[in-house]
């Protein structure tokens, strides 16, 4: 119990010191990984149920039509494999390939890896209503530390599943740097299976960020009542307005909250002003060509064995594997 507390005491000195650092820059920033408190979970929710945010339809619709040859992909032999799963959510997409697993009698454990422990147990609570027979083994925690420890047990394959394009948030250097260290961690034979939007029609792309029901405002809107609620911040959502845009040529589709007025905002007891239009930079979203994703996957230590697309060729589900 006491452990629990401090580390929240820890957790909540690390998010004030970030926040402050970030809004201290030449340029004001927010990380996109404090979009997720409880409200902004379920903003997210809203928003991959959106007709615009066209991802998670795309990445369900690989998953239906491929489960079979996913399944023989992951365990040609039948054998025990672990399929891991980076950052799992509602796994709803997971549970489509979980079924066909299931159904196929292959022998394995499914890990989802997740930093908040609440998504993992209501993740455990809705799979052992629906698959029973599932042997789940939640880890809490750092994703490194979890290949760590499952790199020791190399008897079994690792399959290693990140999916809905969360490699996006990331800057070119920052996504190669986390592939090479998924890469470093596996054996060989094991896998990588990637979700990654896909560059296409600008206006499409731009219109999943910037949804005429303005859901994705409010989800980042939720991000200054966040510093309000848990930092003593007192920002006024409504004197800021969400401002997506999307560059084709970087493929970065960048979020921004813009001040309306010149304001001035206090947090701990420091006061932070902003002038008239300017930008606090929340999100970058960036999109792939698949020709980048195969720079990407060969520069990181992974051989390219095979690209899924959804019948719109929206997106990829590209699995990567360590050579022997
Ligand atoms: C969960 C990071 C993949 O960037 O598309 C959705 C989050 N932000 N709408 C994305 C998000 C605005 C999403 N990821």
């Amino acid at each position: 119990m006491f452990d629990t507390i401090e580390k929240e005491v820890v957790k909540n000195k690390k998010f004030l010191s970030d926040v402050k650092k970030g809004l201290s820059g030449d340029i004001k920033s927010i990380s996109s990984k404090y979009f997720y408190d409880k409200t902004g979970d379920e903003i997210f929710q809203r928003i991959m149920h959106m007709e615009e945010y066209y991802l998670t339809n795309a990445e369900f619709n690989i998953f239906e039509t491929y489960k079979l040859e996913l399944a023989k992909i992951f365990s040609p032999d039948q054998k025990p494999f672990n399929l891991i799963e980076f950052g799992a959510g509602d796994g709803l997409k997971t549970k489509v390939l979980l079924e066909e697993l299931l159904a196929q009698e292959i022998p394995f454990d499914y890990v989802p890896v997740d930093i908040s422990q609440n998504a993992l147990d209501q993740l455990h609570g809705s799979l052992d209503k629906e698959m029973p027979s599932l042997s789940f083994r939640g880890i809490q925690g750092d994703y490194f530390e979890v290949l760590n420890q499952l790199k020791e047990d190399n008897n079994k394959r690792n399959v290693v599943l990140f999916l809905g394009s969360n490699i996006g948030n990331f800057t070119d250097q920052e996504a190669e740097t986390f592939t090479s260290n998924i890469s470093d961690k596996l054996n060989p034979g094991d896998l990588l299976l990637i979700g990654v939007d896909l560059k296409k029609d600008p206006r499409k792309i731009l219109l999943a960020y910037n949804d005429p029901n303005g859901i994705t405002a409010e989800f980042n809107y939720n991000l200054l009542r966040r510093l309000n609620r848990e930092l003593g911040a007192n920002f006024d959502p409504s004197t800021f307005e969400h401002y997506p845009t999307y560059d084709p040529v970087t493929g970065e589709c960048k979020s921004s909250l813009l001040s309306k007025k010149d304001q001035e905002v206090t947090i701990d007891e420091e006061v932070y002003h902003f002038t008239e239009w300017e930008p606090i930079h929340t999100e970058i979203s960036r999109k792939y060509s698949i020709k980048q994703l195969h720079n990407m996957a060969v520069n990181s230590g992974f051989e390219v064995k095979l690209d899924l697309l959804d019948s719109n060729q929206y997106f990829v589900d590209s699995i990567w594997e360590i050579k022997g």
